[in-house]
């Protein structure tokens, strides 16, 4: 009887000791894991707010164009950062490129599903600080309306997506290292809003920023390992459901200590709102 159980179970032990012997030797794919830094695939299917802002004319066409994010909250409203729609990103200002483009629905960028829209108009937050960073956030207006299922709510003062601790996630096809390796596919990583005090710690002023909470929130882990980064900028930060945050800066990418700032939606909530 006991031949016979080894002789059945003979066949098996070779395939499991070579899995587990991967398992060992293997590193783990945490490099090729991460968005968004330290992140996962994501599906527009899932997130259909989730855009990416392009210009084939100023990018090139390797990945539609794309060079920042952006976020669907009304049936003709994206939100994006401000400084996307900068000479500084552009290198001409925003009405000078030729073919700006809202990607919708597509997550793979070397692709060519969902759809491309050119905005009809672009307001930048005229208050936007280039030097502070505070008030980053732009509206561009599409001029065909968007199916309902397409915009995230905005989270107003006071919603409970804000409290620090809150599970949040960022979307984006920036850079997935930290050293230029944009991705080709929607990413995404899942982060806690942290405390203000955590923020103005980390950015005190000076070389590395100043943290403003009136106008920005900061989301993180406190070992770092997960961000936004470049690229993902204007994208959106979601908690509870709600659109919380977009992606404005930080100093790297995913470092402890460091965590990603956002344009604290709440403090532009009127402002877009009658702009869009
Ligand atoms: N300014 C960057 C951009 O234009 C976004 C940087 C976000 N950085 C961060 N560590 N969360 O794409």
């Amino acid at each position: 009887m006991r031949r016979s159980l080894s002789a059945l179970f003979a066949p098996l032990a070779a395939p499991l000791v070579t899995a587990l012997a991967m398992l060992v030797i293997l590193p783990p794919p945490a490099t090729a894991d991460r968005t968004v830094v330290g992140g996962h695939p994501a599906h527009t299917a899932l997130a259909p707010w989730a855009v990416a802002l392009a210009s084939r004319e100023r990018f090139g066409d390797a990945r539609s164009g794309q060079f920042c994010g952006g976020v669907v909250v009304g049936p003709t409203t994206v939100l994006t950062a401000a400084h996307c729609m900068s000479r500084g990103v552009l290198g001409v200002n925003w009405w000078e490129v030729g073919d700006l483009r809202v990607i919708i629905g597509r997550d793979d960028l070397r692709g060519s599903g969902g759809v491309e829209m050119a905005p009809r108009w672009v307001w930048v937050n005229p208050a936007y600080d280039q030097g502070g960073r505070a008030g980053d956030v732009a509206v561009l207006t599409l001029s065909q309306p968007l199916p309902r299922i397409y915009g995230v709510a905005m989270a107003a003062v006071g919603d409970p997506a804000y409290q620090p601790g809150a599970r949040a996630a960022v979307y984006g096809w920036g850079d997935t290292r930290g050293n230029g390796s944009y991705a080709s596919t929607l990413r995404a990583t899942r982060l806690r809003v942290m405390p203000d005090a955590t923020c103005e710690e980390a950015y005190p002023g000076g070389a590395e920023g100043e943290y403003i909470s009136e106008s920005m929130m900061c989301a993180g882990l406190p070992d770092g390992g997960r961000d936004a980064c470049q690229g993902d900028s204007g994208g959106p930060l979601i908690a509870r459901g709600k659109l919380v945050g977009l992606v404005s800066w930080g100093s790297g990418c995913a470092e402890p200590g460091r965590p990603g700032v956002y344009t604290r939606i709440s403090a532009v909530l009127s402002q877009v709102t009658a702009a869009g």
